[in-house]
């Protein structure tokens, strides 16, 4: 009796060791953005006013941080390399943009996210 007793405990150890090797840590992907209330949104009717209301007040001729958010080629240049997106989501490893201010509404870092992914149109 007491074999079977410390058999089984060996094979209920040995399954839990197999158990817990095996677990993998499977993250979620991310939930891709959903633009379809953001389509053919364009640069001049949608996008303009937010850049240059949030941002333009420090990002401007003077170049700060090598941006003049004024011109559309600036904020495409920090679409493109990934900046503008992190900071302004506040991603790991960014300046959290605007600076000195609150983090904008999802709504309006949807509808820049959804902008550049539809192409960055002007
Ligand atoms: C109050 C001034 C201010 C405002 C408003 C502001 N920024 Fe900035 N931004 C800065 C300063 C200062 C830096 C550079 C210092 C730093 O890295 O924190 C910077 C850096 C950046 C950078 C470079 C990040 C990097 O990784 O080097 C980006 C991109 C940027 N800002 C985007 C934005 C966007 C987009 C907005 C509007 C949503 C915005 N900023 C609003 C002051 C501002």
């Amino acid at each position: 009796m007491k074999k079977i007793i410390i058999a089984s405990t060996a094979i209920a150890l040995i399954f839990a060791a197999c158990k817990s090797t095996k677990q993998t840590t499977t993250v979620a992907p991310a939930a891709a953005l959903d633009c379809s209330s953001n389509k053919n949104l364009t640069y001049n009717t949608d996008i303009k006013t937010i850049i240059q209301t949030n941002c333009s007040k420090c990002h401007n001729t003077n170049n700060k941080a090598g941006y003049n958010f004024l011109t559309l080629e600036s904020v495409k240049k920090a679409a493109s390399n990934g900046q503008l997106l992190g900071t302004i989501k506040h991603s790991k490893g960014f300046p959290k943009m605007p600076a000195f201010a609150a983090k904008m509404d999802q709504a309006t870092i949807d509808k820049i996210e959804c902008w550049i992914n539809n192409g960055m149109k002007e």
